[in-house]
């Protein structure tokens, strides 16, 4: 077999990408983002890795959050904080419940591409061609809006390098001290609503007062001042992918230079398709979603051509089955990772298999169908003795009302007051953190069924 080149993917079928009519302005941009420099270093994606390697032996623990699609309007240092801010909160409540480190990987500094149920789109009988995100062509509904635009490759680049700037700030620069954050959360649970989660947060505090008063201070030690973020998105956009993709001097091999971790989505993992020809060439550590329709046979082919020396920490496989369904699917492709003796992280996207069209018209995922698509996936790993490595939640820091549910309860007359989103109902930061105590409880019995089968 030749070499994998970065150019490759553009010998094998493509689907869910523009077609740029302007080629060379194509070209000129893709010229131009191949001289700027990538976004992150080759050795935070084999720490990562060595991380997810860590949450595929029960080790460590997945939280992948942050943005359905992020936006070139909604672009701001409040924004990124905030939802950094929950999920630097959730991972506190995680390892509390997990009792081991969380491995935080936001959906951010670059997840601007879209795959689209339909190319087109319509709207009081007026058909355009569908947004497929801003880093494509834009949300107005108008022919031109429609046309996808090279140029906002380079404006994603932009936003994607200024969000991964603050990011690194937050984490090291003060904000992420863990007394803070619990801070934070105490504020959620000293609310009368959230009453149910007082005992768990309260015990937090107990430990982190030990903590404190044995000597363990985030003066003198830097795992309580300041924390590792990493950056994630769907490699959908693959000129764009291919423009940021170097080789790292250090291991000799290619990096996607675009983020820490890339993921491919349901619906471009042909294994003979564009978007696996393209992952498994990187060395970054790639997600790939699971959904009713993975077969056994394909998650078998796309193990070993995106895992072929079976590296733990490597693959992801992100499962998005809908509530109600994990049972009929998640069993099986486990069985098959095992008869392979594949070493993945299993992670649980509870979104995507969960949304609904509200009476009100707005697409939403209620509060409930998420959790119990978690609930699901946590039994069913518990009954095939398997590691639950992850979650994986479409969420915001903001106050949207865009999933229905959760102690605040968003109603479906709630849903028009802040449904901000450019894609998919995001979890406001409230359902998010509630979501993460939930998520808490289930790792508490996952490891007591653990414990009791070691014993
Ligand atoms: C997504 O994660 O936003 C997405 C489109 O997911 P999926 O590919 O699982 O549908
Ligand atoms: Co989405």
């Amino acid at each position: 077999m030749t070499e994998w080149q970065k150019s490759d993917w553009r010998n094998k079928p493509r689907i869910q990408m523009p077609e740029y009519l302007d080629e060379g302005k194509l070209s000129a941009v893709e010229a131009q983002l191949a001289q700027y420099p990538p976004l992150v270093f080759a050795g935070e994606a084999r720490t990562l890795k060595s991380q997810l390697a860590a949450a595929s032996r029960g080790e460590a623990f997945l939280l992948q959050g942050g943005d359905c699609a992020e936006s070139f309007g909604e672009f701001s240092a409040d924004l990124i904080r905030d939802t950094f801010k929950v999920m630097l909160q959730m991972a506190i409540v995680l390892t509390y419940g997990a009792k081991v480190p969380v491995v935080k990987v936001g959906r951010m500094a670059g997840q601007f591409a879209k795959p689209r149920s339909a190319p087109t789109e319509v709207k009081d009988g007026v058909e355009l061609p569908s947004y497929r995100g801003d880093i494509i062509n834009d949300l107005d509904f108008t022919p031109e809006a429609r046309i996808p635009n090279p140029d906002k490759m380079l404006h994603a680049y932009t936003q994607a390098s200024a969000t991964l700037n603050l990011l690194r700030a937050f984490s090291k620069g003060g904000f992420a001290d863990i007394h803070q954050v619990h801070a934070w959360t105490l504020g959620f649970t000293d609310r009368e609503e959230s009453e149910r989660y007082r005992a768990m947060a309260g015990r937090i505090s107990d430990a982190l007062d030990f903590m404190q008063a044995a000597g363990l201070t985030s003066e003198n030690n830097e795992e309580l001042a300041s924390v590792d973020f990493y950056t994630s998105h769907e490699a959908l956009l693959l000129e764009y992918e291919e423009a940021l993709t170097r080789v790292d001097s250090t291991s000799g091999k290619w990096l996607a230079g675009s983020g820490h971790m890339i993921w491919i989505g349901d619906r471009t993992r042909q294994p003979d398709g564009a978007h696996v020809e393209f992952c498994r060439g990187v060395q970054n550590p790639i997600g790939l979603k699971c959904g009713p329709s993975t077969t056994e046979e394909d998650l078998k082919v796309l193990m070993a051509k995106l895992n072929p020396e079976n590296e733990a920490g490597r693959l992801t496989l992100i499962a998005r089955f809908g509530a109600g369904s994990v049972g009929d699917h998640l069993p099986r492709l486990i069985r098959t990772v095992q008869a392979e003796g594949a070493n993945v992280v299993w992670s649980c996207d509870a979104m995507h298999g969960n949304t609904i069209k509200s009476a009100s018209g707005f697409k939403t995922r209620p509060f409930d169908s998420v959790l119990r698509e978690v609930q699901e996936f946590f039994a069913i790993h518990r009954a095939e003795g398997t590691v639950p490595g992850g979650v994986h939640f479409e969420m915001t820091g903001k106050d949207v009302t865009e999933c229905t549910g959760g102690v605040r309860a968003v109603t479906d007359e709630d849903l028009s007051s802040r449904y901000h989103t450019a894609c998919d109902p995001r979890l406001n930061a409230s359902q998010a953190l509630e979501l993460a105590f939930l998520v808490a409880e289930e790792l508490g019995q996952t490891a007591q069924t653990r414990h009791a089968a070691a014993v």
